[in-house]
């Protein structure tokens, strides 16, 4: 899910999400991940409410944010292609789809194009060795990649 929601709503919906995981073990990571599933990202908000609820610094919980690439800063794009960039699918090719990826979109990994089409972002092993390099689209997964597939598949994205 993925809401945009008002500053002012922001700090309501993530203390429901704190008061619900509260109790665990550990609650930082699951929490991150109910804010990401709401918010589609970790608002800047969201850090300060979170830190007072676990009795963490902001510095701590931004720390955890930034660490793991999983949680992003900013709201994704309206597609996000996810680039294999473990060891099989980097013996067979990915650095030379990552780089071509990188130049048709324009930006970086975990960068957004302007027009708030795609996300790119690396992933580690999608479970596709045998059929390497790996992509995932949306959810959808792709094997067996070379130049023209990913070509094809930058072009469903960008629309
Ligand atoms: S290494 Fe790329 S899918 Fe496993």
């Amino acid at each position: 899910m993925n809401q945009h929601l008002s500053n002012r709503e922001i700090g309501p919906r993530v203390l429901a999400i704190v008061a619900e995981h509260q109790g665990l073990e550990g609650p930082l990571l699951p929490i991150l991940h109910g804010v990401q599933s709401v918010f589609g990202h970790i608002p800047d908000e969201a850090v300060p409410v979170i830190a007072g609820a676990l009795n963490l610094s902001r510095a701590e919980v931004h720390g955890v944010v930034t660490f793991y690439h999983d949680y992003r800063h900013h709201p994704a794009g309206r597609h996000v292609l996810k680039l294999c960039r473990a060891e099989a699918c980097q013996s067979m090719g990915g650095d030379r789809l990552a780089d071509q990826a990188k130049a048709a979109l324009g930006i970086d990994f975990h960068g957004t194009t302007p027009d708030g089409a795609v996300t790119l972002e690396p992933v580690f092993c999608l479970g596709l060795c045998s059929t390497a390099p790996a992509a995932m689209l949306d959810g959808a997964v792709h094997g067996r990649l070379d130049a023209q597939a990913l070509e094809t598949l930058l072009e469903e994205a960008r629309r």
